[in-house]
């Protein structure tokens, strides 16, 4: 459920009518939903009422400080992957004890960073990262609380290039060599094992691999207490899978009851890192048509690229396309290519798509764009990255503004034999 809508034939979010953020900020642009954001984080949170529970947002997923601020003012913590991550997470005010730090390459000065910051916990993805983590804690005095992120080998069943709990995979430990680095990081001073993690891979949309993970995990987390390794919660990750289309994912209260039958007895608190869950649904793109080409088959070519959105390009992700004026009821649908203006044959939104009629200056959208949108952004083509906006109720507030072509280019510098300008009469 998301909070963008018809109303008297104009797609709204929240209260506000998207033509008006447009008409605001130019196209395109980024346009999130707050009520949508935190309707997500509380149903992704009903069903683990009652558990000892920790809801790390997956900072990857959509970084702007405002998103990171409604999660953090509804309670939520933050899953980060590189210290600019934390530092973000930080400034939008997630506190340093509800902040989990993953990822396979971490550096030494992200893991000090980090310990100064005094996370909550560092997800080890590998040996070399056991023992550097534990001298950088020591040179600084510290004792770094970890979970090692361990590979369950599991096929999540998911886009190639968006799984990441099999072996071949770089992710993680292979998860029967866990029990000997547990015992060998509690042998270290600058560590405290004090939680095994786990994510299989993103966009899942059914819960037999979840199932299969947790079983293997839970076998572990039984097996370390065992050996006596005083473990105080376990990371179960993200990954739960959306509506892009016509995919029925789990719903989060499917999730809960998995994750109660497997965990709910063990006495330890549990975490997740969803990204996607949480504001995939809750952002579009919206984009203004420029040309309609007809060229044996029908090109729609509008201002948005694949450098705003690179998903369709990168993993042929399906996103809805609607007009921000309704269609006429019965309006006829004929196929076309939606398609940006970069020089890639690969920048193509839909191909082949039923779209109602569109011409040149109308307005779309690009549905469940909140996730994986404005984060993975480039300026190729040296197209200025995109506004982006948070509407609240009847509000609406730009929370990041256009980048300026001076901010772009002004990056550049030349080196000093380029910047006088050639000497009259060179060739
Ligand atoms: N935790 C870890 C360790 C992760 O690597 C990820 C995502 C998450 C949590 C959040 O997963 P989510 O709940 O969002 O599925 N760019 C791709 C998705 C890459 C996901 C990377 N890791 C896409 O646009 O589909």
């Amino acid at each position: 459920m998301d909070h963008f809508h018809y109303r008297q034939g104009l797609l709204h979010a929240e209260e506000v009518p998207l033509a008006a953020i447009a008409a605001a900020v130019g196209t395109p642009f980024y346009c999130y939903s707050s009520a949508t954001i935190e309707r997500h984080l509380a149903a992704f949170r009903t069903g683990l009422a009652g558990l000892d529970t920790l809801v790390c947002y997956a900072l990857k997923a959509n970084s702007n400080q405002a998103v990171i601020a409604t999660l953090a003012r509804g309670g939520a913590g933050a899953d980060v992957v590189s210290g600019g991550e934390l530092e973000r997470a930080l400034r939008a005010g997630v506190p340093a004890e509800r902040i989990v730090f993953s990822g396979v390459g971490k550096t030494a000065e992200e893991m000090a960073q980090a310990l100064a910051a005094g996370i909550l916990q560092f997800n080890v993805e590998s040996e070399p990262e056991l023992l550097a983590l534990d001298a950088v804690a020591r040179r600084l005095g510290k004792r770094a609380a970890i979970a090692l992120r361990v590979n369950p080998d599991v096929d999540a069943g998911t886009h190639d290039k968006i799984t990441t709990g099999r072996k071949e995979n770089k992710f993680g430990i292979a998860i029967e060599a866990a029990p000997r680095l547990y015992r060998q990081a509690a042998g270290l001073s600058g560590l405290r094992p004090a939680s095994i993690a786990m994510h299989i891979g993103s966009q899942l949309t059914d819960l037999r691999p979840f199932e299969a993970a947790f079983g293997r995990l839970r076998d572990l987390a039984l097996r370390l207490r065992r050996d006596g390794i005083a473990l105080e919660r376990l990371d179960l990750g993200g990954g739960l899978g959306i509506p892009y289309g016509r995919e029925t994912p789990p719903t989060p209260a499917d999730y809960a009851l998995l994750v109660r039958r497997l965990f709910g007895d063990l006495g330890l608190r549990l975490m997740f890192e969803p990204g996607r869950l949480i504001v995939g649904n809750a952002g579009i793109l919206v984009s203004r048509v420029l040309y309609v080409k007809q060229a044996g088959r029908r090109f729609v070519v509008c201002d948005a690229a694949m450098n705003d959105l690179l998903r369709p390009a990168m993993y042929d992700a399906w996103h809805a396309v609607v007009p921000l004026n309704e269609p006429a009821p019965g309006a006829p649908l004929a196929p076309a290519d939606l398609v940006g203006p970069v020089c890639e044959s690969a920048d193509v939104f839909a191909k082949e798509r039923a779209l109602p009629p569109l011409g040149a200056g109308d307005l779309i959208a690009l549905r469940t764009a909140g996730a994986y949108g404005a984060v993975m952004a480039s300026t190729y083509n040296t197209r200025p990255l995109l506004p982006e906006v948070l509407v609240r109720g009847h509000e609406f507030f730009t929370v990041r503004p256009r980048q300026t072509l001076e901010a772009l280019i002004g990056q550049d510098r030349l080196p000093p034999w380029l910047s006088q300008r050639p000497a009259k009469g060179a060739a």
